[in-house]
């Protein structure tokens, strides 16, 4: 028999009314998480004022929650609060709005692989404007030009919109730095909110709510600015994402996503796609500069092809298992909300329908127990060892499951493939300092800012 929730453990310490104050971290929640998974178990609760968070962080329980017949995505925690943000965008609509479905059904396409062939000149556009900056000034802020990069890449592929943080600056849309600062501020928020103590946080919540608005304001004038300057073009042949909001009707009911729909969808993109991305390049970048023996035997696999074809992409399996190894050890979404449509069992304890959980895949990603001794550790050829198929045991899911899962997997490791080997091939990089790999959370995962040097492999 299955016990009660009240019965699942809990950090020590807690307090009467308040619950688990004394260990919520607003900062750092998911990382503070892990390591109660660790004491706790691969079940356990928080508490803050009554309301329960249950998270799941071992593997076999996390893998339990895949199965969508049991289990479907829950829109809570952070992603409710970006609702303000992105309206009904595909990350933040919720499963029954129909403009959800229709979204999808008209985008898929866009986000197949084949689709990447169309993306991939303007993704190489941008790995050559990194490169050449690099050139210029081998000391390299990466947190800085990840942000510029990923965010030039779904402003080019996506938008044909140059965004003016990598290259020449003419024609560029205006803006991009206001609008990268005001995002910033609104996801710092959504992380933190959701996180942070009772009473406290709501007079944070009250104190902040006028420049959340502005911020929120300025984001959409920004992308509003993009779809304006498309239509008012009367230009209707574009094959980006952006030309398929526009113009394609959905093959199901006929109808085209209305404009308003379009911006929040353009503004998903900008959030969900640049920042995740970023954070994952950042991670290989730090592996790679601590590990000059990895990267140099990496590189002289074949990476000499100037310029990368789409097929070369590819082909190039040995970055795909890197940046898989990066995606365990550091998924940039940590972790993903599912709720029960049915009575579970979860670990001996019963889950009632309708029931939110959180699957922490920081944590059941490095599961020793089914990830081996050294789970938590960086191992350039884990996946290039051993092959994680759907039967397999080991928890490996960050772009989270089912229907709700990452439209734009595709699109990031096209990507992030394509920025590594270009530089891979044109540099060797090290760590400015030698310090340890910091991470920082604003409803991602990403590391603190840390300074590579790149010089010039021909050099
Ligand atoms: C390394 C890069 C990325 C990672 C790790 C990642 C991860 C994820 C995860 C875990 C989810 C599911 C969240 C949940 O269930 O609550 C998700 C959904 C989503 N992602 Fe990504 N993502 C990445 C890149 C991108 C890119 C480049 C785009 C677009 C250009 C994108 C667009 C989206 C959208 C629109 C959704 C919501 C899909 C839906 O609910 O229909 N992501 N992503």
């Amino acid at each position: 028999m299955s016990k009660p929730l009240s019965a699942l453990p809990h950090p020590p310490g807690r307090i009467p009314v308040l619950g688990d104050i004394r260990s919520a971290d607003r900062r750092r929640p998911t990382q503070h998480e892990a390591e109660l998974a660790l004491q706790l178990g691969p079940v356990f609760q928080r508490e803050l004022l009554g309301n329960r968070l249950i998270v799941v962080g071992g593997a076999e329980l996390a893998n339990q929650t895949l199965d969508e017949r049991s289990w479907g995505r829950a829109l809570v925690g952070p992603l409710a609060q970006l609702r303000e943000l992105a309206g009904a965008g595909l990350f933040t609509a919720r499963s029954k709005d129909p403009l959800w479905a229709q979204a999808r059904r008209i985008l898929t396409p866009g986000f197949s692989q084949s689709a990447m062939r169309v993306y991939h000149d303007a993704m190489a556009s941008v790995a050559d404007d990194l490169a050449a900056k690099w050139d210029a000034s081998p000391v390299v802020d990466v947190h800085q030009d990840m942000t510029a990069a990923t965010l030039e890449v779904i402003g080019r592929a996506g938008f044909s919109c140059r965004m003016g943080l990598l290259g020449r600056r003419d024609g560029a849309a205006e803006g991009t730095e206001q609008f990268l600062a005001s995002l910033g501020r609104v996801l710092v928020w959504a992380s933190e909110s959701t996180n942070d103590v009772p009473l406290v946080g709501t007079v944070r919540e009250l104190l902040g709510a006028r420049r959340r608005n502005a911020d929120i304001a300025a984001c959409r004038e920004f992308v509003n600015g993009i779809i304006q300057e498309r239509l008012q073009a009367g230009d209707h042949d574009h094959t980006d994402l952006l030309g398929l909001m526009l113009e394609t009707e959905d093959p199901e009911t006929g109808a085209r996503l209305p404009h308003h729909n379009v911006a929040d969808q353009v503004l998903t993109f900008l959030a969900a796609g640049h920042e995740t991305t970023a954070a994952l390049m950042e991670v290989a970048l730090y592996h790679l500069a601590a590990d000059p023996a990895t990267a140099d035997r990496i590189a002289s696999t074949g990476l000499d092809r100037t310029p990368m074809t789409y097929e070369d992409v590819v082909k190039s399996r040995q970055i795909r298992d890197y940046l898989n190894e990066c995606l365990r050890l550091w998924p940039p979404a940590p972790g993903f909300f599912r709720v029960a449509r049915t009575d579970q069992d979860l670990g001996g304890y019963h889950i009632p329908a309708g029931r939110g959980v959180f699957v922490l895949a920081l944590a059941a990603q490095r599961d020793a127990d089914v990830w081996g001794p050294d789970a938590h550790e960086f191992r350039a050829d884990r996946f290039t060892d051993e092959r994680i198929t759907a039967s397999s045991r080991k928890f490996f899911s960050p772009w989270g499951t089912g229907p709700r899962s990452c439209i734009g997997r595709q699109f990031a490791m096209h990507e992030a493939n394509l920025l590594l080997t270009t530089l891979l091939s044109r540099f060797r990089f090290r760590l400015e300092h030698s310090d340890e790999l910091v991470m920082r959370e604003r409803a991602t995962l990403r590391p603190e800012p840390f300074t590579i040097i790149a010089t010039s492999r021909k050099s």
